[in-house]
């Protein structure tokens, strides 16, 4: 009975150490986007600025999504030419926690 209790209470915890950081995501969004994207703009650099892009819909055509969710948002960051073969955001693999935490500062962004 103590084993299970002991098991339950790590996997909670584990779950938590394992939430979304998104001040982490800003800091990576920095070093993966930036370099393309301005993220504090509406402006174009090579690609579209991505200030509110949480909650709003694609401005690129193209891609199947009606908004920008955490859904669509890790779909499109696991691998862009998936779903969207001639696209021209070509970029190296992001791992599930760098997306995560991205995905996560996006959505806090949305409010400010
Ligand atoms: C090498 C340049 C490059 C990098 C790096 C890059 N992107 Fe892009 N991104 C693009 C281009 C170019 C487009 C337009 C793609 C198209 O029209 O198919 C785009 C489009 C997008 C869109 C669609 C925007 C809209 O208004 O519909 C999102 C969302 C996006 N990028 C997010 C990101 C995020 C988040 C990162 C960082 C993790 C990132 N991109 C890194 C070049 C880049």
């Amino acid at each position: 009975m103590r084993g299970w209790l002991l098991l339950v209470l790590l996997v909670g915890s584990s779950s938590v150490a394992l939430a979304a950081d998104a001040a982490r995501g800003g800091v990576v969004a920095s070093v993966r986007c930036k370099q393309c994207h301005h993220l504090d703009s509406h402006a174009r650099s090579i690609g579209p600025g991505l200030l509110g892009l949480y909650g709003r819909a694609p401005t690129i055509t193209g891609v199947p999504f009606d908004i920008w969710d955490a859904v669509s948002l890790d779909l499109w960051l696991t691998d862009p030419r998936a779903v969207k073969p001639n696209t021209r955001m070509a970029i190296p693999p992001i791992n599930a926690r760098d997306r995560a935490d991205i995905i996560a500062w996006f959505e806090q962004q949305r409010s400010r």
